[in-house]
């Protein structure tokens, strides 16, 4: 235990130009000292065990499951959901006020949504999802953080419970066209990242924004399923993954925006770019059951056909 925290410590003090004091582990996107490559070191607990994400979803391995059902959102529509957005030196972060939940989608709990937060790449030609689909990585991902209501927000405890988490991952794809400013709700939200480009910077956000409004377009009752880690150190595998299938759609010159304006310290430290972790091994995936309604549109296509024909006879 002793060698341990001397371990850390050492590992600490070689690398302190970054910010140890956070959390005590030292962690970064950027450098090629505390990048991804290092987690399993830096925090060798979790970050080098066997439930890690972000994954590649396989779509032709994915096996159905007939619980993965509707999610219920309360106060997803709510237009003062979204309290603060912060740059945290890692990424863009909104709090959420209380009140704000999911239950259902096969989840067996009530859960909090407490935050949520972007990972992107390089401007919208170089993709900064953390999930791929069959190789494909879009150019960003917004993760919803929820903790099990029964841990009433301490998230200490809920790391200690292999499903304390859920996270929502949406993937954020580029609108086809020329159009710019699009969707008006984005724009809105990307345009306060002016006002926190350096680390530990935060607004207040006014009302107005809602998540229902940020999910824009999204069937949500599509979706992938697998039980997975925090895709940052402690990695901890605490969290059970909802990635949906459809992905928001926003114009190219907001997404560029994210790579473009916050920076991971002052003003003079590098651009936050490449916000996301590299792809772990693969878990087992589950989604929607291959809906019946295909199905019975199918007999009933059928049946006109049978009957119609033996009309003409
Ligand atoms: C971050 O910026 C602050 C303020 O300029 C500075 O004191 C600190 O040394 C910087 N940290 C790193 C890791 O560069
Ligand atoms: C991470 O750091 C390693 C060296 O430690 C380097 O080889 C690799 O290219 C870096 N990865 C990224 C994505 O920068
Ligand atoms: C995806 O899953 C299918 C079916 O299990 C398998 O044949 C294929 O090799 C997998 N592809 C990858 C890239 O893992
Ligand atoms: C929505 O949140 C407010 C507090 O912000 C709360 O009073 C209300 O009960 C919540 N709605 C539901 C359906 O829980
Ligand atoms: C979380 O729960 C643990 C164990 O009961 C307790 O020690 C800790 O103070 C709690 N943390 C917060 C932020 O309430
Ligand atoms: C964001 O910055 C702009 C321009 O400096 C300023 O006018 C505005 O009041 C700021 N908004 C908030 C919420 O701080
Ligand atoms: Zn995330």
């Amino acid at each position: 235990m002793i060698f341990l925290i001397a371990l850390v410590l050492t590992v600490c003090a070689l690398t302190s130009r970054v910010d140890c004091a956070t959390a005590g582990i030292d962690w970064c996107y950027h450098l090629p000292t505390c990048n991804d490559t290092h987690w399993a070191t830096i925090a060798p607990k979790y970050c080098g065990g066997s439930r890690q994400s972000p994954i590649n979803i396989n779509t032709t391995a994915a096996k159905s499951d007939v619980n993965l059902k509707v999610f219920t959102y309360i106060n997803f529509s709510s237009t003062t959901a979204l309290k603060t957005l912060e740059n945290t030196g890692k990424t863009v972060k909104a709090i959420l006020g209380s009140g704000v939940q999911i239950s259902g989608g096969g989840l067996a709990d009530t859960y909090d949504s407490l935050q949520l937060h972007l990972h992107w790449g390089n401007g919208a030609a170089v993709p900064g999802s953390e999930h791929t689909v069959d190789g494909k990585r879009y150019p960003m991902e917004m993760h919803i953080v929820n903790v099990k209501s029964s841990y009433n927000g301490n998230t200490t405890l809920a790391v200690g419970d292999s499903n304390g988490l859920a996270a929502l991952g949406f993937f954020i794809e580029e609108t086809s066209g020329s159009a710019t400013g699009e969707p008006a709700i984005w724009k809105t939200l990307a345009s306060y990242l002016a006002n926190i480009t350096t680390k530990g910077q935060k607004v207040t956000l006014p009302s107005g924004l809602s998540l229902d409004d940020l999910l824009v377009g999204v069937n949500r009752a599509k979706y992938y399923r697998y039980l997975g880690s925090l895709t940052t150190p402690a990695c901890n595998e605490a969290v059970v993954w909802t990635v949906f299938k459809e992905p928001i759609k926003v114009s190219k010159d907001l997404i560029e925006l994210f790579s473009k304006t916050v920076h991971v310290n002052d003003t003079s430290s590098p651009l936050m770019t490449n916000t996301f972790r590299g792809i772990q091994p693969d878990q087992p995936v589950t989604t929607q059951a291959v809906s019946s309604a295909s199905t019975t549109c199918y007999s009933l296509g059928l049946m006109v056909l049978s009957l119609a024909l033996w009309k003409n006879l």
